[in-house]
């Protein structure tokens, strides 16, 4: 929120939050992801329906969002360097502004593709780090050698950290598919003949668990990423080509600087022992129950 409001605190906030994460919450369920793929279930929109109450929802997001972007362009001494303001300020070609609309579709798109994703891939972290002792040993001591002062670029350069963060997108990537690709032209694919028109969603998992590239695919072991260098169509946790995903660089930004904050800062354990494995939660794949953790002590 702050990357994207910089100041953004009180009430407004509050209720911003608590809307996004109800809206949220409607497309983690499996069945409920159906919702944003099948048109025709968009038809009821009754205020008990459950495609009304996601439209309910929307609306009062959409009222907070533009109320902040109205508010934003009416007093300029509110503009800083976050995201919101980069784009009030942004022109096209044509010395043209964004309009309103795409305002608040851009800031939809950041709030819910870079929410519940990055998330995801940061509780992954966090229960292979605690689960595989070995693990969390080789990150600690390569994060202690990190202070206070330490720039942030470098925290995200660091080796054993960029190759667990890697590793942990590659075992469960929080994404088990790219978006669909459709041929414009008739192609032949490994001897098969496909038609124009017809669609394509490589699978990542799958993609992420071939032997002959992962060897002992189902293992979570860091090193492999030290030992090798993939190659672009080898490893794609945030797909491929033009289409990538556009908050690569963020997500995978955000998932170091949280994990070296709360692992030099605090000691913690998992409450079980027990393997947690993926399920589906709507568009992605997630610790069925989250990852429970208990706090042991402070670091520093
Ligand atoms: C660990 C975190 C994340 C993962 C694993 C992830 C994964 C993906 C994947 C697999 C795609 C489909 C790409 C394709 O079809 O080739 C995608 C698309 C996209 N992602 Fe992410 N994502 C993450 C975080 C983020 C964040 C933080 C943002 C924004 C701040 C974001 C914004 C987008 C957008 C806008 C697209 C659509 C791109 C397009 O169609 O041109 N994602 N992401």
């Amino acid at each position: 929120m702050r990357t994207v409001f910089r100041v953004y605190k009180g009430k407004k906030a509050e209720k911003l939050e608590h809307h996004l994460n109800q809206f949220l919450e409607f497309f983690d369920r499996p069945l409920n992801a159906a919702f944003a793929f099948i048109p025709v279930l968009q038809k009821d929109s009754e205020p008990l329906s459950p495609w009304g109450a996601v439209v309910r929802q929307r609306e009062i997001i959409n009222q907070l969002l533009f109320s902040e972007i109205q508010e934003r362009r009416a007093k300029p001494d509110l503009l800083g360097e976050d995201i919101l303001s980069l784009m009030l300020t942004a022109k096209d070609e044509e010395g043209q502004s964004m309009t309103g609309w795409e305002l608040r579709d851009e800031l939809m798109t950041l709030l819910f593709a870079g929410h519940e994703t990055t998330a995801t891939a940061i509780a992954w972290a966090m229960y292979w780090i605690h689960r595989q002792p070995e693990v969390g040993q080789k990150l600690r001591k390569e994060l202690d050698e990190l202070d206070e002062n330490t720039d942030p670029v470098a925290i995200a350069r660091l080796p054993y950290l960029s190759a667990l963060c890697d590793e942990t997108l590659r075992i469960y990537p929080v994404g088990l598919f790219t978006f669909f690709r459709v041929l414009k032209t008739p192609w032949t694919l490994m001897g098969q003949n496909f038609e124009a028109g017809t669609q394509f969603s490589p699978c990542i998992y799958l993609l992420h668990h071939r032997p002959d590239l992962y060897p002992e695919p189902d293992q979570f072991r860091p090193d492999r990423f030290l030992e090798r260098q993939y190659l672009l169509y080898e490893y794609i946790p945030f797909g491929g080509g033009n289409r990538r995903c556009l908050g690569m660089a963020f997500a995978l930004f955000e998932m170091k600087l949280v994990l070296a904050t709360i692992l030099s800062q605090w000691q913690l354990q998992l409450t079980s022992d027990r393997p947690i494995h993926p399920i589906r939660r709507g568009f992605t794949i997630a610790p069925e129950k989250g990852v429970p953790m208990r706090v042991l002590e402070r670091r520093v």
